[in-house]
């Protein structure tokens, strides 16, 4: 019998987290942003049953089955943690409820007093029946699938608090422009809040974090540098504190090749990218960490060609072990379900053997 020499790095049998950790993947890792949600009749059950939208991020049991249906039904990588960015600003005392067909509403936080009056001590500690789902989860998945936890990022969970809606954010961007010191305040308790929510995500068997700045492309260039990088760089700073081998992944939506200047101050893992960043830029961005991303979810909604010719083009410009393949936002609730199962097996037709 011969001893064959041994190779310094076997492919992980988790693909996402062997892409996160700069090994050799088995396969080209790929996830779905929102991927447990209303596109999946069994989701909409689910959601009924719980009565409402944060009856069901509440209940552990709950949640932690909705985490999983996805992979049920398709060959992904990881799961995603069933929650809501807007759990934070719950937490810190602020009201919020979804209101049907309008998305969420919240009360607001516009001043200083309304800054004061947060609860801001041990917020985090207050989620712990997301920690607990994500123990389920951790302990129900199988094992090459990378439970993945998030938070939205300080400038994106801000603007929400500042608006009470998901609509115009020109108070936000006033506020940041001026450089309000109350806005700063707000910024600080949220980066804080956020930094123990997934450190707590983590010690609970999250096995890697997003952080979705998804208005992050509403900043000028140089608010940009100071309400988005900024603040992230303190929070990866923060966690790698308290969790050293923790795994990142940035997601600066809307900003173009300024993905590039993220990943190099932000020194995340990972940086996902939106539909409109262009395979050039992912390229780059490949070279200094993995890239997530980023097909158009209404690409998804189309299939047929159309999708088959978005996935070659991706999987065709970028290395295996650099990239995970994504949409480049949320999956929307039109998206039959037969079009999903069509992007995986795309993206499976060209792995590596
Ligand atoms: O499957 C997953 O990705 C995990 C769960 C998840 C949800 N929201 C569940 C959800 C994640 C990661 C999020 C992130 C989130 N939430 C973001 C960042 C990503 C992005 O979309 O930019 C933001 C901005 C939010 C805030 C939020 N939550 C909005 C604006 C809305 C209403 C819009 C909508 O799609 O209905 C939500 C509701 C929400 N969050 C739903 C789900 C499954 C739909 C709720 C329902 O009606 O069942």
């Amino acid at each position: 019998m011969s001893i064959s020499p041994a190779t310094p790095q076997a492919p992980s049998s988790k693909a996402l987290l062997a892409v996160l950790s700069s090994t050799p993947a088995r396969r080209r890792p790929i996830w779905m942003m929102r991927q447990a949600g209303r596109y999946l009749p069994e989701y909409r059950a689910l959601r009924e049953q719980a009565g409402s939208f944060l009856n069901l991020c509440y209940n552990p049991p709950l949640a932690a089955e909705v985490t999983l249906q996805p992979l049920q039904r398709f060959d992904l990588d990881a799961a995603i943690l069933f929650a809501d960015i807007l759990l934070i600003p719950q937490a810190l005392g602020v009201d919020l409820t979804f209101a049907e067909g309008e998305g969420p509403v919240l009360s607001t936080v516009t001043d200083a007093a309304g800054v004061a009056a947060l609860k801001s001590d041990g917020a985090a500690s207050r989620l712990s029946p997301v920690y607990e789902t994500v123990e389920r989860v951790a302990a129900a998945k199988a094992d090459h699938v990378t439970l993945i936890g998030f938070c939205g990022a300080p400038w994106t969970v801000a603007s929400y608090m500042i608006e009470g809606r998901g609509s115009n954010r020109q108070k936000a961007r006033l506020a940041a422009i001026r450089g309000e010191d109350w806005f700063a305040h707000l910024m600080d308790i949220v980066t804080e809040a956020s930094i123990d929510y997934l450190v707590a995500q983590l010690k609970a068997g999250a096995e890697a974090v997003q952080i979705f700045d998804s208005w992050a492309g509403d900043l000028p260039a140089r608010q940009f540098e100071r309400w988005s990088i900024q603040p992230i760089q303190r929070m990866v700073d923060g966690i790698r504190a308290a969790v050293p081998d923790a795994r990142i992944i940035g997601f600066p939506k809307g900003v173009g090749s300024a993905a590039l200047s993220f990943a190099k101050a932000t020194n995340v893992d990972a940086v996902g990218v939106d539909s409109a960043v262009a395979l050039d830029t992912m390229k780059d961005l490949s070279r200094h960490c993995a890239v997530q991303g980023n097909i158009d979810p209404l690409t998804l909604v189309a299939g047929g060609a159309a999708l088959d010719e978005a996935v070659d083009d991706l999987v065709g410009a970028l290395p295996q072990d650099r990239h995970i393949v994504n949409l480049g936002h949320g999956i929307v609730p039109e998206t039959p379900i037969q079009h999903v199962a069509q992007f995986v097996d795309r993206v499976r037709r060209g792995d590596r053997s």
